[in-house]
């Protein structure tokens, strides 16, 4: 059975751990060679500036080779769903493009967001899944609904800070951005801290910016099994009080899925749920991070992302050694049992 990377869901926190320690050792040890002669598509269907960017340079860095296709740019338009007539823009279908990409690459990683039509279809995840399941090596999610190589940044940045992270505050805030964004970030931001036993807030401005009901339940189930609090709030001021952690996210309002205009409409009184110095004086002493990229005085204050607390660019860095971290893992090399090369 072939091993992906396609939501955190599928891995338990003890493997989640080994990937974290290996990556706190190649931020010491960057440059290694137990890839040397394999190789990785990157496939991107949307735009990307640090994943691009941290795959293409981590593979190298572990002495193998990275190719970035872009379909329907650089490389023929993929169709996804299977059985359809093809006489769309798409020109070839993702079983034979799974199929030649693994008899060339030993790894396919693919940014694929969704479609922003219809969240009953798009919360299947339909397109990494197609993809998985007609290649014949390891699949990477490099952000779908979930970015689970952006939660493995984020518990490498939390960690390093907060150090022992069971129940202690982690603050997901909702905050507004000109356009209804993908829920990826904020998805698996819960599945990540809740798997890690964090007490987790969830603060957005009403029930309309709720995420999905299967990463509520989850985070919750997760929390519980920890005996940590998973808590929904819109009530600012009580939640920032006593975080340990801020994180920031915007989305698009579930209910009017595909109606840009109509969510808009709901948007637009909540700017005030920007990360600002005073929220963040309410907290305990947190740290604040964001996935990036991070529109300034609109998502968080210039006093924000300039101050000491501020830790996103180290969470951006991290990205890099998780990723060189889970690349080594999918292809079965331990970096504990070799000496750096
Ligand atoms: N955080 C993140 O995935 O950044 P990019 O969109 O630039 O890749």
């Amino acid at each position: 059975m072939i091993k992906h990377f396609l939501s955190t869901e599928d891995w338990s926190q003890a493997d989640l751990e080994g990937l974290l320690a290996d990556a706190g050792y190649l931020k010491q040890q960057p440059i290694q060679n137990h890839l040397h002669g394999q190789s990785i598509a990157l496939l991107f269907l949307n735009p990307s500036m640090r994943t691009r960017t941290s795959f293409e340079l981590g593979m190298q860095q572990l002495g193998g080779t990275a190719i970035v296709l872009q379909p329907g740019k650089d490389a023929w338009g993929i169709e996804f769903e299977p059985g359809v007539v093809m006489d769309g823009a798409a020109e070839e279908h993702i079983a034979e493009v799974a199929g030649v990409l693994s008899s060339y690459v030993d790894m396919i990683a693919i940014r694929a967001f969704p479609q922003f039509q219809d969240w009953s279809i798009d919360r299947q995840d339909a397109t990494i899944k197609a993809l998985a399941a007609h290649a014949a090596v390891p699949v990477i999610n490099m952000e779908t609904i979930v970015h689970p190589c952006q939660e493995l940044a984020l518990m490498m940045t939390i960690k390093n800070h907060l150090k022992q992270v069971k129940q202690k505050k982690f603050l997901l805030t909702w905050t507004y951005h000109p356009k209804p964004l993908n829920t990826a970030v904020a998805n698996s931001a819960l599945l990540m801290t809740s798997k890690f036993g964090m007490d987790v807030t969830l603060l957005c401005p009403n029930e309309h910016y709720l995420l999905d009901d299967h990463y509520l339940a989850t985070a919750q189930a997760q929390c519980a099994a920890h005996g940590a609090s998973f808590t929904v709030t819109h009530d600012i001021k009580a939640a920032y009080q006593d975080a340990d952690f801020v994180y920031a996210k915007s989305w698009g309002a579930l209910p009017f899925y595909g109606d840009p205009e109509t969510e808009f409409k709901h948007r637009e009184p909540f700017k005030h749920f920007i990360v600002d110095g005073a929220k963040m004086a309410l907290t305990n002493q947190a740290k604040f991070s964001h996935c990036l990229p991070l529109r300034r005085n609109v998502k968080a204050t210039d006093e924000v992302m300039d101050a000491d607390y501020c830790v996103a660019l180290e969470e951006a860095e991290n990205r890099l050694h998780v990723q060189k971290a889970l690349m080594l893992n999918l292809m079965n090399q331990s970096i504990k049992t070799q000496e750096p090369s």
